[in-house]
């Protein structure tokens, strides 16, 4: 197994935010320590509801933002640590795309002078070199040589973020942060785009850390998943754990509440109820525990440490008791 590309160690973001107009300053621990690594043409799915901080992680992973705490290293260099001038040369090996595909493209630039942009900014090629390499990128992400001086409003979503792929390889980046990446666009169109993304990975050898809430779009293209809860990772390990052996009951309840992931399921699952926890007050001890139907007085008090279980990394009391026997006859 190669080395690790991207490495995260008890990764933290903390906000300072104004409770009110009256009341005093609070901290949000939009992401409260998460610790993984990513080896070259391997993805890393990140799922979680809204306010998790999936988006928090994405930003830490490409420099948009600084960590709070904790130690993120890429491409073998540390980041926390780096200088400018490091940072500069760590920063195109980090790339991103985002969800929403008509925002994240500058309306007024031609697709040609998108892609060519941060070869511009990055790089001493010529304005020849550089048309050939969008060119060739575009025929790579599907898109036709006549699109190279159209502009953005011209395309579809699906089209557009074929845009946002293209201009994200540009810079020939060992990591590619995908954002909710299909999540804007019309489920016949998400296929389209995942297989494309799986098609570039194995090309380019890309190691992926690919963000969604939902848990259907990660389950073919993800070798790991990371389960994240109120800023907090509640389950990790490989997709065959988590989808078929899922031990939190967060990921249980995710999965059930994703019918496309396995309709025919034979394990009966508890859908997920009650409202999500604001971030500003986040409940004692283990934070699922007002929505968790295995809750006990000891999940109340007590923060559940991640820990090994059963082949995963598991943040729960009582995942012993809880656990499914192996998949039993209906
Ligand atoms: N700049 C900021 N200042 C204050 N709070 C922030 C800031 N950015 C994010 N947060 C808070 O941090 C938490 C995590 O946010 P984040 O955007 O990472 O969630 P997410 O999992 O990406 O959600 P979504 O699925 O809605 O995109 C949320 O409670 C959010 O309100
Ligand atoms: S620690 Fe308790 S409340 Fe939290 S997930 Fe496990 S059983 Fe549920
Ligand atoms: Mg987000």
């Amino acid at each position: 197994m190669s080395a690790p590309v991207l490495e995260a160690d008890d990764l933290t973001r903390h906000y300072e935010v104004r409770r009110g107009f009256l009341s005093g300053k609070a901290t949000v621990k939009a992401l409260a320590g998460a610790s993984f690594s990513l080896a070259p043409g391997k993805t890393l799915a990140v799922v979680g509801e809204s306010g998790c901080g999936k988006s928090t992680l994405a930003r830490l992973v490409t420099q948009i933002e600084r960590p709070t705490a904790g130690r993120l290293t890429i491409d073998g260099r540390d980041v926390t640590q780096a200088g400018a001038a490091e940072l500069k040369e760590i920063r195109k090996v980090v790339q991103i795309v985002f969800q929403d595909p008509f925002g994240s493209l500058n309306p007024r630039k031609k697709v040609g002078a998108i892609l060519e942009e941060p070869l511009v900014i990055n790089t001493r090629m010529s304005a020849a070199e550089r048309a050939e390499r969008a060119r060739e990128m575009m025929a790579k992400v599907g898109l036709r040589p006549e699109h190279y001086n159209r502009y953005p409003h011209m395309f579809s979503g699906g089209q557009r973020q074929r845009i946002a792929i293209a201009r994200a390889l540009m810079l020939q980046p060992r990591i590619l942060v995908a954002d909710e990446p299909v999540s804007a666009l019309d489920v016949s169109i998400q296929a389209q785009v995942l297989n494309l993304l799986m098609d570039l990975q194995e090309e380019f050898n890309l190691a992926y850390l690919f963000i969604s809430h939902d848990l259907s779009v990660v389950r073919h293209l993800c070798d790991e998943v990371m389960v994240m809860y109120l800023g907090r990772p509640v389950e990790q390990g490989s997709r065959d754990a988590i989808f078929e052996r899922p031990a939190h009951p967060y990921t249980r309840a995710l999965l059930a509440s994703t019918p496309a992931v396995d309709p025919q399921r034979r394990h009966k699952r508890t859908a997920l109820k009650g409202e999500l926890p604001s971030p500003l007050d986040p409940p004692p001890g283990c934070a699922f525990h007002r929505r968790c139907p295995h809750a006990t007085e000891a999940c109340s008090r007590e923060l559940p440490e991640l820990r090994a279980f059963d082949g995963r990394q598991v943040a729960c009391h009582h995942a012993e008791k809880i656990a499914e026997p192996a998949a039993a006859p209906a």
